[in-house]
């Protein structure tokens, strides 16, 4: 027998006990005619206690133990005289009589701590011993944790898990997909799915009315810290529904998680169509754990020959309450700095400071005297001790330039607390995004989503600007300034697909040959139907507040989409690429 207990379980009122424990060795000690040795597994750790006087071939024995050895022991509970309060076990400890090396261990490469002292990359190569970790492996076990309550919550309202095909064609969402060889049909490729997208509104179309399945996609895109090339989703469908049947299901899968998981009660989600969150907060995923609204200086900051404000789409700004006496103007220098950098790209950031003894000190008092100035700060709601900080430029750069310096200010403010969660849905996207390179429309969400029923009209027979502005039945979940997950109503009918396919540039053709099966169905009884995916990973990490999702993955990818565990991707050989009918003859 192995063991009759975990490493976690033992306390206490189990003292007098004889039990058989296994596991991998945290430490040792010695001290004097005793050796100490933490046991851990899974579950946690135990002390074990070895007494030279007692057993010296035991103690001895012990005492060559290395880390991460495997070992058996057989002893008695005792209590402890010492007892380690932070540790679930610290009450007892084991009184050896019997030990079994079960296996050695090389010395680890970084220390199976907490806190280790192994870089990211020595950590991602010896992913099994990372694992071991106490951060690491929670994040997986939650993971666990959090799938299985989305299938018993699914399940208890009638969805159905269906797998679909990892080996398929093409499904555009908007990333590059990952190609396989076939070596059955010569110079042909399947594609890993993006997303089942297309499967599962064909399972709509085959009557499967509620679909779900946590599925990994895959995604040949740069990583971030949010990305991975394979990830997974939470992706459902429904049929005979509307948007707000979606909605409540979701946002109740949503509460169901947090409430099962972390014993958290969100209310009801607030709800914000896109155009909102871009003029308040120029992002589609706004932070909601903190106000900072923007406000708009246009119609009352031009004509004061300002040549910045004058030639400007746009002059917006945010209030940084409080903060006139914790930004001097050296912080103020390297936050404008931090602005130009070209990942953010500001041409400058204009300042006014209100201090409390009513003083106004700003980067504009040239061309706005104290009565001007003023105005702004009931434009803003200010009061004496708070900075404001305003941008002007073109309407959208702008927006975002500051939606990026609204979350800075939030950072250094404290106000992203963690623990705090603001999930929000963000509605109505914009159907058609134009893409000035290519000089053609993309589908913001997918090619599938519908517009909005009032927009059908303005679809099928608008202008390039009326195009611009059509609105998609589509919406996103955002938690914290996280997108969580997205989803849309979609189009049922074979020729309103047909059109949105010629909007996205297809030929009849080439939307024939790409998605004539999905347009084939639509024409044998497409019931009304959408749907949504979460990105389980980002999910799980955004619970936790953490921003890598990469720690919520057992075996994950590094931002060169490398596994450095097993080195891939990797070279094959000739005969493997011929077989594959991947290598120029001659
Ligand atoms: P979308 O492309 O918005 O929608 O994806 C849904 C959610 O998946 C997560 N996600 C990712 N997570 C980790 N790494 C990635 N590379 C990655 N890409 C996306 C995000 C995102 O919100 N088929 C549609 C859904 C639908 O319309 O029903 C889709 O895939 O959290």
């Amino acid at each position: 027998m192995y063991r009759t207990h975990t490493n976690g379980e033992l306390r206490i009122g189990d003292t007098g006990k004889e039990v058989v424990l296994s596991g991998w060795v945290q430490s040792g000690r010695d001290f004097g005619g005793l050796t100490f040795v933490d046991l851990r597994d899974r579950y946690g750790i135990t002390q074990l206690v070895f007494s030279m006087d007692e057993n010296p071939e035991l103690c001895s024995l012990a005492r060559t133990l290395g880390r991460e050895y495997v070992v058996r022991v057989t002893g008695i509970v005792r209590e402890r005289s010492n007892k380690n309060p932070n540790r679930a076990t610290g009450d007892i400890e084991i009184d050896v009589r019997e030990m079994t090396i079960l296996n050695a261990s090389k010395t680890p490469p970084f220390t199976i701590e907490n806190e280790s002292d192994g870089g990211d990359d020595i950590r991602m190569k010896y992913r099994y011993l990372d694992i071991r970790r106490d951060p690491v492996k929670e994040n997986i076990i939650f993971r666990s944790k959090c799938g299985i309550e989305t299938r018993k919550y699914l399940d208890g309202q009638g969805f159905i898990e269906i797998e679909t095909p990892f080996l398929i064609k093409s499904t555009p969402e908007g990333a590059r997909d990952f190609v396989v060889p076939s070596r059955m049909n010569p110079g042909q490729f399947y594609a890993l799915p993006q997303s089942p997208q297309t499967f599962k509104q064909l399972l709509m179309v085959a009557g499967m009315d509620k679909y779900f399945q946590i599925v990994k996609c895959f995604r040949d895109e740069d990583l971030r810290a949010d990305r991975q090339p394979e990830f997974t989703q939470i992706d459902c469908e429904m049929a005979f529904i509307t948007r707000e049947d979606i909605l409540n299901t979701f946002e109740g899968l949503t509460k169901h998680l947090f409430k099962s998981l972390l014993d958290v009660e969100l209310g009801d989600f607030p709800r914000m169509s896109y155009d909102e969150a871009l003029e308040k907060f120029g992002s589609d995923k706004p932070d909601l754990r903190f106000d900072m609204q923007f406000t708009y200086l246009t119609d009352i900051a031009k004509g004061r020959d300002f040549s910045v404000f004058d030639t400007a789409e746009t002059i917006v700004g945010i209030c940084a309450q409080g903060q006139a006496d914790n930004m001097s103007n050296k912080d103020i220098k390297t936050l404008t700095e931090w602005m130009q950098r070209p990942q953010i790209g500001a041409k400058g950031v204009i300042y006014v400071k209100f201090e409390h003894d009513g003083t106004i000190r700003s980067s504009v008092g040239k061309f706005f005297d104290d009565a001007a100035l003023l105005e702004w700060k009931a434009r803003f709601g200010a009061q004496d001790g708070d900075v404001l900080f305003v941008l002007a430029g073109e309407t959208e750069k702008t927006r975002k330039q500051l939606s990026e310096l609204r979350l800075e200010m939030g950072r250094r403010m404290g106000l992203m607390k963690p623990g705090e969660f603001k999930p929000l849905w963000v509605l109505d996207f914009p159907l058609l995004e134009w893409d000035e390179e290519a000089q053609r429309f993309f589908a913001m969400h997918h090619p599938f989503t519908s517009p909005k029923k009032e927009y059908v009209d303005q679809m099928k027979s608008g202008d390039f600007e009326t195009l611009k502005r059509l609105k998609a039945d589509a919406y996103d979940l955002v938690i914290n300034g996280n997108e969580i997950g997205g989803g849309s109503i979609r189009i049922h009918d074979r020729d309103l697909q047909s059109k949105n396919f010629d909007l996205l540039g297809f030929t009849k053709e080439e939307a024939q040959e790409q998605f004539g099966f999905l347009m084939g169905a639509f024409e044998f009884g497409a019931p009304p139907h959408g749907g949504i995916a979460f990105g389980f990973d980002r999910l799980c990490a955004v619970m936790n507040n953490q921003t890598s999702i990469r720690d919520f993955i057992a075996f994950p990818k590094n931002n060169q989409g490398r596994d450095v565990m097993i080195d891939a991707p990797s070279k094959i050989d000739d005969a493997q690429l011929d077989e594959l009918h991947l290598r120029l003859k001659g």
